[in-house]
């Protein structure tokens, strides 16, 4: 359906009703200072709804509910079927609801409307189903020890959940969090990023109208430093923080946990190498280094953002590229036909720019975009996809996470030049080659130190594979069976069995 006028919309009845509340043990409440905030259209810089601003006293209340439902409630002594039916029960709902859902998604983070659609809520059901499948193949083990002894694990839920979300893919990353910490047997306490947390309130009514019982997911909207976040990741009945965003906050979560060394995950940053050697489908590896760099406004942590070039092709790949940049129709994120929108924040917008006087600065040399556009755009918070090229690997448009539309393009002469480039950097997150030589493919498979590698593909994604950093980008495994690692623990028990 066409969603381009704003009176078709049908996220408007929920839009309506304000301030958003936190849902705190089941119940949609005020936050306890009365305190709320602004969340904004992107597009236009509008404000959409006000939100109850969540701090240490709502904190203290959600894992308090938390814990409750955690020790005393029904969720523990559900049978697996039951909680799988709920996460079952819960995709259902997000299915029948996807349109409103993806609006509401592109109405608070700017996205393009036809990702909200295709990328975001698609794989966000998914992940819900995906978990819900796990719930009922749950197991400990029996061991071979001294026949005197019978021995046997249990695989239990960590307990009370803390989970700090960001705001690029605000729905998606709910779900790569509740589905395996609901799959595991956890209560929870969600964070989402305060420049978008529409469809995480969206969701909570969803988990209400689903049947989850009180308290087994609390959502606190509010802010990081100081307040919400900080109160979550420090608090001392939190058994577990997952957190995704930026490294520095990454560092900060790891400092709060240590007052009761609660268990950490993070997915911290990027800046994948995407290396194009002179043998790999051209036309091919220019659709994906586009795809790789500015799907979502380049704010992906698994971005493409610095793209090596082997020489003999560098100029006609580029000559294509930016083509294609410059071919991009950029708009708000509601128009059908936009392929880019504008970032999430003023803040971001800002950022991006100065990176932009940055590389120039550092002698880098700007191929397109590098401004935000003017006329109709100018409200948003809008930058045009930008390319530069003659860019070093050590400069810091090549080193730092821009979380922009921002391409570094990089020339090599050989395979050891590009080889070691590619690692001489903190993160660790992803990466991928192009290549139709086979061993070559392989080899960089293997070299590369990043979690997710792609071979002559970029940004490919299933529920069942695991997800995450090496170095500076983090650590823990999220998605696939390796989250179901994040969000439980194993007891051992010993069973005397000696006459
Ligand atoms: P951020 O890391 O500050 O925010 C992410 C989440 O953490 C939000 O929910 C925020 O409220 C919370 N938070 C912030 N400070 C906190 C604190 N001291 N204690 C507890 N929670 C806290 O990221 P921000 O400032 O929105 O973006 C800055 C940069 O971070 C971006 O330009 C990008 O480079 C990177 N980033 C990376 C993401 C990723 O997916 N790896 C996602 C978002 C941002
Ligand atoms: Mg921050």
């Amino acid at each position: 359906m066409a969603v381009t006028l704003e009176k078709d919309l049908i996220c408007k009845d929920f839009l309506s009703k304000q301030p958003k509340k936190l849902l705190i043990g089941g119940k949609w409440v005020d936050a306890e200072s009365g305190k709320t905030f602004e969340t904004r259209n992107p597009a236009t810089d509008e404000v959409l709804v006000k939100v109850a601003e969540g701090g240490k006293a709502d904190i203290d209340k959600a894992v308090k509910a938390a814990r409750k439902a955690f020790e005393e409630g029904p969720w523990r002594k559900m049978s697996a079927a039951e909680r799988a039916r709920l996460l079952f029960k819960l995709a259902d709902l997000l299915e029948k609801n996807a349109e409103e859902f993806a609006q509401l998604e592109t109405l608070d983070n700017g996205k393009p409307i036809k990702e909200s659609r295709y990328v975001d809520l698609p794989q966000a059901i998914e992940t819900f189903r995906y978990y819900a499948g796990w719930v009922t193949k749950l197991e400990g083990e029996t061991l071979n020890v001294n026949s005197n002894f019978f021995n046997y694990t249990l695989r239990e839920p960590v307990g009370v959940v803390g989970q700090i979300i960001p705001w690029n893919f605000p729905l998606l990353m709910a779900a790569w969090k509740l589905g395996p910490a609901l799959a595991c047997g956890n209560t929870l306490i969600l964070k989402p990023a305060e420049q978008t947390p529409l469809t995480a309130i969206r969701l909570g009514e969803l988990i209400c109208e689903a049947g989850f019982p009180e308290g087994v997911v609390n959502i606190v909207t509010g802010f990081g430093p100081d307040s919400a976040g900080q109160a979550l990741a420090e608090h001392m009945d939190v058994d577990k923080i997952a957190f995704t965003g930026e490294d520095k906050t990454g560092r900060k979560i790891v400092e709060y946990s240590g007052g009761n060394l609660k268990r950490v995950s993070l997915e911290l940053g990027g800046k994948a190498p995407n290396i194009v050697f002179a043998d790999a489908d051209m036309d091919a590896a220019v659709k994906g280094a586009i795809m790789g760099i500015f799907f979502n406004q380049g704010q992906v942590c698994c971005a493409g953002s610095r793209l090596f070039l082997e020489k003999g092709i560098h100029d006609e790949f580029l000559t294509k590229l930016e083509e294609r940049a410059k071919g991009l129709r950029q708009g708000p994120g509601l128009d059908e036909k936009t392929q880019i929108g504008p970032q999430v924040s003023k803040e971001q917008q800002e950022r991006i720019l100065n990176y932009v006087n940055i590389a120039k600065g550092e002698g880098a040399h700007l191929v397109c975009g590098g401004e935000s556009p003017t006329g109709d755009l100018a409200k948003g918070y809008f930058v045009k996809p930008t390319i530069f090229k003659g860019v070093k690997n050590e400069m810091r448009i090549a080193q730092e996470e821009v979380f922009g539309p921002l391409l570094s393009v990089i020339p090599f002469t050989s395979m050891e030049e590009v080889a070691e480039q590619a690692n001489k950097v903190n993160f660790g997150l992803s990466g991928a080659v192009w290549t139709n030589n086979i061993k070559k493919a392989h080899k960089f498979a293997s070299h590369i130190k990043a979690g997710t590698i792609w071979v002559n593909c970029f940004n490919a994604f299933d529920p069942a594979v695991p997800f995450g950093g090496y170095k500076m980008s983090g650590y823990g495994r999220e998605l696939g069976k390796h989250s179901i690692e994040l969000y439980t623990q194993i007891k051992s028990v010993w069973v005397n069995l000696a006459d």
